[in-house]
């Protein structure tokens, strides 16, 4: 069984498709122990209490210094024993500890096929309008491996989306979640859980 622990910020649409997943079955031999978000008022929480699934919120805000978050947040996932580390629209810039421990047992999922519109800056809705900006006609998403870099580790799965006339950054965001994020995260989540054995 593949512990996977979910970490978000917002709206949870992927951690809902992860959450599909499991019940489905389309995702195997994987159990989600738990779900932090760096945000009190994330929807994403509702949706892991919904599932029936420990949701925890580890926010900045609360504490002293960064250090001082850190800790926190590396003591909450260490409780919950992932094999896996899920990044689903998690917008903190990780402790390098994390990195370290937990190195090659991190996932993230980026709005655009890398190496296009990523790297520092270029989270959400930007992606979508920096895609738009430059007149690309086939954008998409990454799921990729974490390392010390903003969107540079290993690539696992991309998937190409369609970019229409009269697109907005709003319309895109939702095609590409719709036709490419939804589908490849679990994938690759399902792919890892496999391997695991
Ligand atoms: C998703 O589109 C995800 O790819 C993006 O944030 C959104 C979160 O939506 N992540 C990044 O931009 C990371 N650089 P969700 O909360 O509904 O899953």
């Amino acid at each position: 069984m593949l512990n996977v622990v979910v970490c978000v910020s917002g709206g949870g649409t992927n951690l809902q498709a992860i959450i599909d997943g499991v019940e489905k079955g389309t995702i195997r031999n994987t159990r989600i122990t738990g779900v932090i978000s760096n945000n009190a008022g994330a929807y994403a929480l509702k949706r892991a209490e919904k599932a029936g699934i420990p949701a925890f919120c580890v926010s900045p805000k609360n504490f002293e210094s960064r250090e001082a978050f850190n800790r926190a947040f590396l003591d909450q996932l260490e409780a919950l024993k992932p094999d896996l580390i899920v990044l689903a629209g998690f917008l903190v810039i990780l402790p390098e500890k994390m990195i370290e421990v937990y190195r090659d047992r991190i996932i993230n999922i980026h709005p655009s096929l890398i190496p296009s519109f990523c790297g520092t800056g270029y989270y959400g809705l930007k992606v979508h309008e920096a895609a738009l900006a430059r007149g690309v006609k086939v954008t998409g998403a990454t799921v990729h491996y974490v390392d010390e870099g903003t969107d540079t580790g290993r690539i696992l799965l991309q998937k190409a989306v369609e970019v229409l006339e009269g697109d907005t950054p709003e319309l895109l965001q939702r095609r590409v979640m719709e036709q490419a994020e939804w589908i490849i995260l679990p994938q690759a989540i399902d792919q890892i859980a496999a391997a695991k054995g």
